[in-house]
């Protein structure tokens, strides 16, 4: 663990993970799903058999880490569910002792810029859409990245969940 005194933030990067089948992806990838599993895990208690998807194979993911030791510090990841109009922002994490820091919100609008990248590579017409699934104590969080509820509270993965949406042109 690199160490770094609580009120000053390190340098660090975000980085897009190389997409399925370059012979770079795995170690990346493979930070990714450890710094998931540090938070989804074993700090949220959340099952280590479902933390690993079948979307993320396929998903594109983002790391932050700190430079330049390389050490990775939080992750999120976008997919595109097939014949949706929207994109799916999802598995945000920040390491505990790195919040607060503003990386959250650094990483959610990396993925904003994968997304509306890709919409424009696609030729779409239409507005440009993420909607995420977040845990309720975040809803706030995910308002100041510019999402508003839909709907009502759901359960997945055995906890409460709210469907929040934004329109990327707005954010
Ligand atoms: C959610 C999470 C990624 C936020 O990361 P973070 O780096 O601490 O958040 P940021 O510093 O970027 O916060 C951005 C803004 O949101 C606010 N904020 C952060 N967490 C918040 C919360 N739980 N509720 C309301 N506002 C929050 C911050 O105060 C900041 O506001 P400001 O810009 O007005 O100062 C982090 O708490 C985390 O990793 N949690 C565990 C994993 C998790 O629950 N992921 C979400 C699954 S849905």
């Amino acid at each position: 663990m690199d160490s770094f005194d609580s009120v000053t933030l390190p340098p660090h990067e975000i980085v897009v993970v190389p997409s399925h089948g370059s012979l770079d992806r795995k170690e990346l990838y493979d930070q990714c799903i450890q710094v998931r599993i540090e938070v989804f895990v074993h700090e949220q208690g959340y099952d280590l058999d479902t933390e690993v998807d079948t979307l993320d194979p396929l998903a594109t993911h983002l790391l932050l880490r700190i430079v330049p030791s390389g050490t990775p510090i939080g992750t999120i990841r976008v997919t595109k569910p097939k014949g949706a109009s929207y994109y799916k922002v999802s598995r945000l994490v920040v390491l505990k002792e790195y919040r607060k820091f503003r990386l959250g919100k650094e990483l959610v609008q990396a993925a904003h810029g994968v997304i509306i990248k890709d919409h424009h590579k696609s030729g779409s017409q239409g507005p440009i859409e993420a909607v995420l699934h977040a845990q309720i104590y975040a809803i706030g969080f995910y308002r100041k990245c510019g999402y508003e509820p839909e709907g009502d509270e759901f359960e997945e993965d055995g906890a409460p969940h709210q469907r929040m949406r934004a329109r990327l042109s707005d954010v």
